[in-house]
């Protein structure tokens, strides 16, 4: 594996991996994302191997412009509006695949549907359009692992499974694009994520469905129980941390605590905190602590998504996840 830097050299580097079939870890501006040329099945499948991942959790298309879409999904007037509002950003579509879509059916999972979309992280854009293919690429962690927003994450978590990682700094959203599905005849909300809700709702003048339950057939792997934990356990809405624990707060109103602590948001901001999000549970995690006691989180704009992650990260664990594999 090779770290290079996001210059011209490295953006060489990294696009002629992809174009191989190779596997390369990239900025986005929401986490790091694990790429493979998405017409590949064998770098495809190679992204499933690194990340130990379900394999009926389907991936998403990163492409550069709106022309490339229109080669791989279906846009209606909806996705239109969608697209013109919040591409480049945060935002995926699911889409109807077009007939002649080149996208490997491991990317989608043998479904009638793609997910799409055009970061706007300027290393993601300039990768993509140097290998001059659609990239397939989930976040760059190990399934069910807290996902990345530096190179040091994704070398921690990876490391020696992939060829090459790029490094870009730190991602600046901090968690995962907004998943839409418009495939049907409601649009329906898959995965809080960057772009809050409720801005997608305003956009196409409509609310949105929800299918974020999790009794139903896990759609993203979002949606499975236990999902973006870290080692230590996860206890939400503390108003008082417990001997042992760590705490993870929110703005200026924090119970005492004398133990590892880190404030999201000292002055209560949600993008900053959505920005700060997976770090802190990392740094919190290699403090060794058995839990994190975590702060009330306000649930509109970006606490959607912030507390949809930490509900994941503090749900039921299956089984113990084995490292070694
Ligand atoms: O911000 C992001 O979205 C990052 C960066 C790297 O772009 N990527 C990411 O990918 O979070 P991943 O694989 O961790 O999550 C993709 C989500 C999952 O919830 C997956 O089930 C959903 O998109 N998805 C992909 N294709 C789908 C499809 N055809 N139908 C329904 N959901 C789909
Ligand atoms: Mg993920």
């Amino acid at each position: 594996m090779r770290v290079v830097k996001a210059d011209p050299e490295g953006l060489c580097v990294a696009a002629a991996a992809l174009k191989a079939g190779g596997l390369v870890a990239f900025p986005t501006e929401t986490v790091y994302g694990l790429g493979a040329d998405a017409r590949d099945g064998r770098a495809v499948a190679r992204i499933y191997e690194a990340k130990g991942r379900p394999s009926f959790n389907p991936l998403i298309v990163h492409v550069a412009a709106d022309a490339e879409v229109a080669g791989l999904a279906v846009l209606d007037a909806r996705a239109k509006a969608l697209a013109a509002a919040f591409w480049p950003g945060p935002l995926t579509l699911v889409l109807r695949r077009v007939p002649q879509c080149p996208v490997s059916d491991l990317v989608t999972c043998g479904l009638e549907t793609i997910a799409v979309r055009i970061p706007s992280h300027p290393v993601a854009l300039a990768l993509i359009r140097a290998a001059g293919v659609p990239v397939a690429a989930p976040s760059a962690n190990r399934s069910g692992h807290v996902s990345p927003t530096t190179a040091a994450h994704v070398a921690a978590d990876l490391g020696a499974r992939i060829d090459v990682i790029l490094d870009g700094g730190a991602s600046e959203v901090g968690v995962e694009s907004t998943v839409v599905d418009l495939s049907g005849a409601e649009p329906v909300l898959l995965r809080p994520g960057g772009v809050p809700s409720e801005r997608i709702a305003a956009a196409l003048g409509q609310p949105l469905g929800r299918r974020l339950d999790e009794e139903t057939r896990p759609q993203s792997p979002g949606q499975l129980a236990s999902h973006y934990a870290p080692r230590a356990a996860v206890r939400l809405d503390a108003r008082a941390v417990r001997p042992g624990e760590a705490l993870l707060a929110f703005g200026a109103d924090t119970p005492p605590h004398d133990g590892p602590c880190i404030n999201l948001s000292p002055h209560g901001d949600l993008v900053e905190a959505a920005a700060n999000l997976f770090a802190a549970l990392r740094q919190l995690d290699a403090a060794g602590v058995g839990s994190i006691a975590v702060a009330t989180i306000p649930g509109t704009g970006l606490g959607e998504a912030i507390n949809d992650r930490l509900r994941r990260a503090a749900a039921p664990r299956p089984a113990p996840r084995d490292e070694g594999v």
